[in-house]
């Protein structure tokens, strides 16, 4: 390539219509994916401490949050539930009661907002006594009884009307075994989106206190991924996709973009990633602060998250991307 003088690399920049025109990557709405927290019990609208802006709703209230998003034309959910204390136990029973507070919750939506596309969260901690996303025996994670639980899940989720599930868990083989379970029942269509290249992080701290779901002993580095590795990623998510993933997912996002790169390079289906709690927090904390401007740095984070790859993103951040969306 011939260079200076024949070229100016500046002559792209020189106004913001040029500079639209010859952009590489562009955020639109159909990108985004809106986590929810539903709750059973206290005030209809609830503020998370360490998530400024954001909030569990009651039931009903969700409803109302939600039919704001849906008129500003975010349609896309990904549906969370803080269980009460004394609900929670060692058993994975919880989240398997037909009339709990999350079956009843992806109920209600889908008949109020039968258009959404609602995935919802498969995985154990808000259910656990220990915090953790499986059964816990002598102190340990334990596998193959955690996904059989996990496969009744789904199956209850698809019953309530999920569109989606999202096993969250990092237990070995469990998209597989919801494949199987859905099928069975008859689930034919039902999705499963695999939080396939989910490392063990601190990112994940503010979304434990929306949900009061903090590990009671030990951290989640027996099961989640270790972020000292990358091929890693690339093995979980080839495995995730033979055994039935529609979409996978990388998460966090914005410490992990050269996962999504990498995984971009193989994966022959839709790539998600999650802009987590902790990426949210940190902007909002700095901007708080007068340290950096908040919009800036929400554009620029989600830009570099497609920019690496990612075709589905899910952040707290969708509704006040909005604005500045074309
Ligand atoms: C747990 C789960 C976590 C998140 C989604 N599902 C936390 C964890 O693994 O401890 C984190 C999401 C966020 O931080 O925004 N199954």
């Amino acid at each position: 390539m011939s260079t200076f003088p024949l070229t100016r690399h500046r002559r792209l920049r020189t106004s913001p219509d040029l500079r639209d025109l010859v952009a590489e990557t562009q955020l639109h709405r159909n990108d985004l994916v809106v986590p929810l927290f539903v709750t059973g019990e206290g005030p209809e609208q609830q503020p998370i401490d360490s998530m400024p802006g954001y909030f569990r709703y009651a039931p009903q209230a969700l409803l109302r949050r939600m039919e704001d998003y849906m008129n500003k034309g975010l349609t896309r959910f990904i549906l969370y539930a803080k269980i009460s204390t004394a609900a929670k136990d060692n058993t994975g029973l919880g989240a398997l009661d037909p009339s709990g507070l999350f079956p009843a919750a992806i109920a209600q939506i889908k008949s109020v907002f039968p258009e959404c596309t609602l995935f919802t969260d498969i995985a154990l901690d808000p259910y656990s006594s220990y915090g953790h996303d499986g059964l816990v025996k002598d102190g340990e994670i334990v596998n193959d009884p955690t996904v059989e639980v996990l496969a009744q899940m789904a199956v209850l989720h698809a019953a309530s009307g999920a569109d989606f599930v999202a096993p969250s868990d990092m237990m070995d083989g469990r998209v597989l075994a919801l494949r199987r379970a859905l099928d069975k029942a008859g689930y034919l269509q039902t999705g499963i989106l695999a939080y396939s290249a989910k490392y063990a992080s601190a990112f994940y701290g503010p979304f434990r206190d929306a949900l009061d779901s903090a590990p009671g002993f030990g951290d989640k580095s027996t099961y989640q991924m270790d972020y000292r590795n990358a091929r890693e990623a690339i093995k979980e998510t080839l495995a995730d996709i033979e055994e039935g993933a529609d979409l996978v997912m990388v998460k966090p996002a914005l410490a992990y973009l050269d996962i999504i790169t990498r995984i971009r390079a193989v994966s022959p289906v839709p790539i998600a990633a999650y802009q987590v709690s902790g990426e949210y927090s940190m902007i909002k904390a700095a901007a708080e602060k007068g340290w950096l401007q908040e919009e800036r740095a929400i554009q620029e984070t989600l830009i570099a998250i497609k920019r690496a790859g990612a075709d589905v993103i899910i952040t707290y951040f969708a509704e006040q991307t909005l604005p500045w969306l074309s």
